[in-house]
């Protein structure tokens, strides 16, 4: 009866979009990544991500309104992984159904926003309802980190303190829903360029990069926003390489942002605002300046999954 109803009903799920409040990039290891002190908080901009049994046994389709090649798309990667890790760590696990992934995208890719993880953790998350909890503990988190180190912060809270490569998450409290101004840039920045321009600036500059302590990210936190000490290192090579950037940043301080700053590795910037009046004005401006923007809130909780009819 469970399997009849489930054929027939779609399981949607709104993936939101992260900003990376503080993101300091530490030491590159040995397996290739840096060490991490970030504090990331959900925003309202969302990616919907569907998941529906059709099709014939152990297919899995993509579409929507983005490139569905499959084998690159972490979508598929993360239903791959997921059918994968059920074949192995569910006794007796019945043959998986044909799946079909619908995305409807609204987070930039290439953003800093993380909206490619957050599709994957939503996709996650939808796998996890029709098939039931894995018998053990932390096989969901475990795949998420196959899949990239921002997957795992979307299985959890609205705002996490991440740290190592992005997958020890400790959990803060949510801000209030403050008016929020994204602003997306035309250019894009793909990651590992960004990390490896952080390492090559450090090279050249021989200084030591500034750092905030554990402690001292949780305590700024506490602190009315326009007092926070936060930064973000991938900053100032965007600033070099892109110096259309510094006008973008100043355009939000002048408006009057209680706190500025670019999320991820770039390209996106935002503002925070003490309301929405201060907020809208904000938006109309940078959108006068030619910039395509979004108008939102600070987001407390992730979405949870609904069913809904064909
Ligand atoms: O984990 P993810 O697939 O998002 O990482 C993409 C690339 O970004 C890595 O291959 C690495 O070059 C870089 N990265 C890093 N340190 C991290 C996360 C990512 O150097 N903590």
């Amino acid at each position: 009866m469970v399997a009849v109803i489930l054929s027939i009903m779609t399981l949607t799920i709104e993936a939101p979009a992260k900003i990376n409040l503080h993101l300091q990039v530490g030491k590159l290891r040995s397996d290739g990544y840096h060490d991490l002190l970030s504090l990331m908080h959900l925003v309202d901009l969302s990616d919907r991500v569907s998941l529906r049994m059709e099709g014939k046994g152990g297919t899995v389709e993509l579409e929507g309104n983005f490139d569905c090649r499959k084998e690159d798309n972490l979508l598929y990667k993360a239903a791959s992984a997921y059918l994968q890790e059920r074949q192995k760590r569910v006794p007796n696990a019945s043959p998986a159904p044909g799946l079909t992934i619908s995305c409807l995208k609204r987070i930039p890719a290439g953003g800093g926003l993380g909206g490619g993880s957050s599709d994957a953790a939503a996709l996650l998350k939808l796998l996890d309802r029709f098939f039931g909890a894995f018998p053990q503990k932390g096989v969901l988190d475990e795949i998420a980190l196959s899949l990239g180190s921002d997957v795992p912060f979307f299985l959890h809270t609205g705002a996490e303190i991440a740290q190592g490569r992005g997958e020890v998450l400790e959990p803060v409290e949510p801000l209030p829903a403050y008016p929020l101004v994204l602003v997306f840039p035309k250019w894009r920045i793909s990651t590992p360029d960004a990390y490896a321009s952080v390492d090559r600036l450090r090279r050249e500059k021989a200084d030591r990069p500034r750092s905030l302590s554990l402690e001292q990210l949780r305590e700024s936190y506490s602190r009315p926003v326009a007092q926070w000490p936060f930064f973000n290192d991938f900053t100032s090579p965007v600033l070099l390489q892109f110096p259309e950037s510094r006008n973008l940043l100043l355009g939000l301080q002048n408006q009057g942002a209680l706190f500025s700053q670019m999320s991820g590795s770039g390209s996106t910037f935002f503002g925070l605002f003490d309301g929405e009046k201060t907020a809208l004005r904000a938006f109309e401006r940078l959108k006068s300046m030619g910039y395509r923007c979004h108008l939102g809130k600070m987001l407390a909780r992730p979405y949870d999954p609904v069913y809904n009819g064909r």
